[in-house]
């Protein structure tokens, strides 16, 4: 039996009319579940394996995790995993992999835009070629204080390559150190027609080292003067 979210009103949550959201829903999960009917499967991703070391082993969240790979893969790194997406049918067989392989993960079936993160739970979360800024408040506050968050998806360039996207569905240029300032940035790269950002919610001691939030850290990853990168308005 597969469990479905229920979502619960945020904080701060932009209120948008119910039938809508269930518009965009369906269809989005109608879509989905096409295509992942059609065999496709989830890669692991390079920048995962690169760098889920610099979160504290401990709970991890995926959001839109497709068939599961990458919260599979930190489930074999010790991490306790829960993992949504809006395909039924991808989630099902993230599901199944996990059960065959005895894995710690959790699956569930939900909107990105509704998930009810809970404060301060999770000391890792991902996000691998997917965007729904109306999680972002729900990100930063799901992180424990010294979690990580590591987050990868196309930029603009990404019309050169598939001229059909939805702009809305591409990140602009340093959008996500802007989106995201109550975190400290660790990594940050606009390669071609991608984006990885990767970055520490402030608070824990690591050794001797106590993490600082951004503003006290002058200079230290902080975006370049606007302008210098060309984007669509
Ligand atoms: C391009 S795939 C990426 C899948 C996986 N994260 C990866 O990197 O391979 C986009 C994923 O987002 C899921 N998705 C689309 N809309 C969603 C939503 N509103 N909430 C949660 N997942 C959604 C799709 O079902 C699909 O699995």
């Amino acid at each position: 039996m597969l469990e479905h979210m229920t979502p619960t009103p945020r904080p701060g949550a932009v209120e948008e009319p119910a039938s809508d959201l269930r518009a965009a829903q369906d269809e989005a999960r109608s879509r989905w579940d096409g295509i992942y009917r059609q065999g496709r499967e989830t890669r692991l991703h390079p920048t995962l394996a690169r760098f889920f070391a610099l979160a504290p082993v401990g709970r991890a969240l995926e959001i839109a995790c497709g068939t599961g790979t990458n919260a599979l893969f930190l489930a074999r790194q010790g991490f306790t995993v829960d993992a949504f997406d809006i395909s039924e049918v991808a989630v099902r067989k993230a599901q199944q992999q996990a059960r065959q392989q005895g894995l710690p993960v959790r699956c569930f079936v939900g909107d990105a835009a509704a998930f009810p993160f809970p404060p301060e739970t999770y000391d890792l979360i991902v996000n691998f070629y997917f965007l729904e800024r109306r999680a972002f408040p729900g990100i930063a506050r799901a992180l424990k204080p010294g979690g990580v968050l590591i987050f990868e998806t196309f930029n603009w360039r990404h019309l050169k390559v598939r001229p059909a996207t939805r702009p809305e569905h591409l990140l602009q240029s340093w959008e996500l150190p802007r989106a995201f300032p109550q975190l400290l940035p660790l990594y940050y790269r606009e390669h071609e027609n991608r984006t990885t950002f990767i970055a520490r919610k402030p608070g824990a001691r690591y050794g001797r080292y106590l993490c600082l939030p951004p503003h006290l850290l002058l200079g230290a990853g902080l975006p370049p003067a606007a302008g210098r990168c060309r984007q669509p308005a």
